[in-house]
C-alpha cells in the first residue's frame, strides 16, 4: 500500500481500495488489448516487449496506465508535474520538490524524507492506477499536488499540459544509457536472458527504451518550455550537480515558493540541499538493503536502494570506447541541432 503524507495533518493517508478502478480496468481490457496487437514492436530493457505508441516506446502497462490518466484524471491548476526521462534524477527532483514545498513543517534534522525517502513522497502517476488508489481520487493531497511522471510531453493530455506547471529535469544520455542499463538490468524478469551492455547500446542509439526515444523526449519538453517558460522549468543533472543552490532557488521561485531574504539568512537553501543530497539520501535506512520498496505493479516491485547508485557525472567514461561516444554525442547533436539546446557534449 503506497502512503503519501498529508502535510497540514501531521499524518498519513492510507488510500482504501475502490472497486471502480478494477471495474475501469476489465472494462477497458478487450479494447486494450486490441490497441496492442495493432502496436509496433520490439525488444524492452525490462519487459520482453515494448509497444510503439505515438512515437514513444512504452511497457504493455505504461499503455494502459497512459489511456486511463487521459480518462479518469482530473488536474488542478495548481498541479505541479515533475517529468524526467527514466534515470535524469526522478528521485532528486522529487526529494528537493517535497522539500521545498513543505518545509516550514519540518525540522530539518528530524524530516518527513529522512523516514521514507523521496520515492514515497508523491505519487508516480504513470503505474498508480496498478495500485490501491485510484487516478480518479487525488483530492486528499495538499495543494500544491505534486506528481511524478515519465511520459513524454506529447502523450499527455492537453488537459494536463495546458493547465499545470511542470519541471523537467534532463541529462547527459551517455550517463542516462549507463544508468538505465544498470537499473533495468536489476528489474528484468529473471526469466529473460538478460540485456547485455552492447544491445542497450544499440537499443538506445535506435530510440528502442522504455519512454524512448530519449532525444524526442528531451526535445518536446525543450520546445514546450521554450514557448511557455512560464509553466515549464527545464532542468539538466549536471547543472543541479554544479550548482545545487543556484538550482534550487530558480526550483522554488518557479513552484511560486521563493525563498525569503530571511530564509536564506538562516540557510534554508543549503538544508535543504544538504538534505537531499546523494551522500544523506543514500545513507538513509530507508534507501539501504532491506529498507523500503516501491511497488509499481504487482509485479514490478523495486527496492529503494536501486535508485541511488553513483550520483556522478560522467560515468559513461569507464563504459563507452571513444567510438561508441561519439556516436552518441553526433545523434544528440544531429538530433538537438537547431533547437538551441545541448545535452552532454564533451570533449
Ligand atoms: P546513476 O545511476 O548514474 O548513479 P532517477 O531518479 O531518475 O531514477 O535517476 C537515478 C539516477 O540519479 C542515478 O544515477 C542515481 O544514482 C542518481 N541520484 C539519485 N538520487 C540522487 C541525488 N540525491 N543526487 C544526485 N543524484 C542522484
Amino acid at each position: 500500500m503506497s502512503t503519501y503524507l498529508l502535510p497540514d495533518q501531521n499524518a498519513y493517508f492510507h488510500p482504501t481500495s475502490i472497486n471502480d478502478e478494477n471495474h475501469i480496468q476489465t472494462e477497458k481490457q478487450e479494447s486494450y488489448n486490441n490497441l496492442l496487437a495493432t502496436l509496433p514492436k520490439d525488444k524492452g530493457w525490462r519487459s520482453e516487449t515494448v509497444f510503439l505508441y505515438k512515437g514513444f516506446w512504452l511497457s504493455s502497462q505504461v499503455v494502459r496506465g497512459l489511456l486511463l490518466i487521459h480518462k479518469h484524471f482530473n488536474p488542478q491548476p495548481t498541479d505541479i508535474f515533475l517529468s524526467a526521462f527514466m534515470k535524469c534524477g526522478t528521485t532528486w527532483l522529487k526529494a528537493l520538490m517535497f522539500a521545498t514545498a513543505n518545509r516550514h513543517r519540518y525540522k530539518f534534522s528530524d524530516h518527513h524524507l529522512l523516514r521514507t525517502g523521496p520515492q514515497s513522497a508523491f505519487p508516480f502517476l504513470d503505474t498508480h492506477i496498478f495500485l490501491d488508489h485510484p487516478i480518479t481520487n487525488f483530492d486528499h493531497l495538499p495543494v500544491p499536488r505534486l506528481f511524478a511522471t515519465h511520459f513524454a510531453h506529447g502523450l499527455l493530455p492537453t488537459s494536463i499540459t495546458s493547465t499545470c506547471k511542470f519541471v523537467y529535469v534532463c541529462r547527459d544520455p551517455k550517463d542516462v544509457l549507463i544508468s538505465k542499463w544498470h537499473f533495468m538490468s536489476k528489474l528484468r524478469s529473471k526469466e529473460l536472458a538478460p540485456l547485455s551492455f552492447n544491445e542497450a547500446y544499440e537499443l538506445f542509439c535506435n530510440g528502442v527504451s522504455e519512454y524512448g526515444p530519449f532525444w524526442d523526449h528531451v526535445l518536446g519538453y525543450w520546445k514546450a518550455s521554450q514557448e511557455s517558460p512560464d509553466k515549464i522549468l527545464f532542468l539538466k543533472y549536471e547543472d543541479m550537480k554544479r550548482e545545487p543552490a543556484v538550482e534550487l532557488k530558480k526550483l522554488a521561485a518557479f513552484m511560486g515558493m521563493a525563498f525569503t531574504a530571511e530564509e536564506e539568512d538562516q540557510k534554508v537553501v543549503e538544508e535543504i540541499v544538504k538534505l537531499c543530497s546523494f551522500e544523506n539520501l543514500s545513507n538513509l535506512e530507508v534507501n539501504k538493503d532491506g529498507g523500503g520498496v516501491q511497488m509499481f505493479t504487482e509485479k514490478v516491485v523495486v527496492e529503494n536502494q536501486e535508485f541511488f547508485r553513483k550520483g556522478k557525472v560522467g560515468d559513461w567514461k569507464n563504459y563507452l570506447t571513444e567510438e561508441m561516444k561519439d556516436r552518441i554525442d553526433n545523434i544528440t547533436a544531429e538530433k538537438l541541432k537547431n533547437s538551441g539546446l545541448t545535452l552532454g557534449i564533451t570533449k
